[in-house]
């Protein structure tokens, strides 16, 4: 049975589909079966992981896959072990489409249900979801083992963090009792910067070890991939790539132990 981790957080641009993105590439390239799900309508992570304009996907996207109850039908292969069930816009209209097409059926266990059709197919599903705490972010949350929440070190995303938290809280009570909290992940930080360093150490303070030790920093490589698709090739990609590497342990450790 694969385990199902989250990135959230409900403040936009942070780092989510970027962390999204790599975390699945590095997995699948240390020879893990890995499903990336694009739960955010913009589509980011199903323009970064297929290289594909997002519009290539109508009516072929996890929104279908929930709707059909079939993700099989739906998930494409984009690299060696790496699968992804793409999102494009439409994908917003998830409440309404449930209502009209399936009645029946709940929203925010839509996902879930649809993911554990192929959970055992992989070793790790990881969704990317959206920058608010509306109907889509619930269905990730509901459909995980994990959530790692991205705190993209600036004053508006800390203060984001406990409501953040709330939901997590809420969605364990009310429909996942097994969803864990994996971590915080100090995203996006250029360290040299006093602000970005007193909202980590307020952070640390704050939430202790939930905090990851690692801190991703600014690599203007990571702003290319988004262009470029993720690369592994030269010093550069290296470099911007060996951080999340050291997040990916420490993730690792803390889903073995099952504790968090
Ligand atoms: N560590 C980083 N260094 C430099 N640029 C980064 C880094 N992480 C992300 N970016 C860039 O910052 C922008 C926002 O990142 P990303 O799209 O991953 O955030 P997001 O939280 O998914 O945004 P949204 O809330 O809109 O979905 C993108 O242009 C991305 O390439
Ligand atoms: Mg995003």
């Amino acid at each position: 049975m694969g385990t199902t981790i989250s990135i959230g957080v409900q403040k936009g641009g942070v780092g989510k589909s970027s962390t999204t993105c790599i975390t699945s590439f590095l997995l699948a390239e240390k020879g893990y079966k890995v499903l990336t799900v694009d739960f955010d309508s913009q589509g980011n992570t199903t323009q970064i992981l297929s290289k594909r304009d997002i519009y290539s996907f109508e009516d072929k996207t996890v929104l279908n896959a929930i709707i059909d109850l079939d993700p099989q039908k739906y998930i494409i292969n984009v690299r060696e072990n790496l699968d992804l069930l793409p999102a494009d816009d439409i994908l917003s209209t998830l409440g309404n489409q449930m209502g009209a097409v399936t009645p029946k059926r709940y929203v925010p266990t839509s996902l879930k249900e649809t993911l554990d059709l192929v959970k055992d197919n992989y070793d790790f599903i990881i969704i990317d979801t959206p920058p608010n705490l509306g109907d889509l972010s619930v269905s990730a949350l509901a459909a995980s083992d994990y959530v790692v929440v991205m705190l993209q070190s600036e004053p508006l995303c800390f203060k984001a963090i406990p409501r953040y938290l709330q939901l997590v809280e809420l969605i364990k009570t009310r429909i996942t009792p097994t969803l864990k909290l994996a971590g915080i992940l100090p995203s996006m930080s250029d360290t040299r910067t006093r602000i970005d360093t007193s909202i980590i150490e307020q952070a640390r303070e704050d939430y202790e070890d939930w905090v990851f030790e690692t801190v991703i920093k600014r690599r203007n490589r990571i702003k290319e991939f988004s262009i470029l698709g993720i690369q592994n090739s030269t010093k550069e990609d290296r470099d911007a790539l060996e951080q999340y590497q050291q997040f990916l342990g420490e993730l690792m450790n803390r889903v073995k132990k099952g504790t968090i």
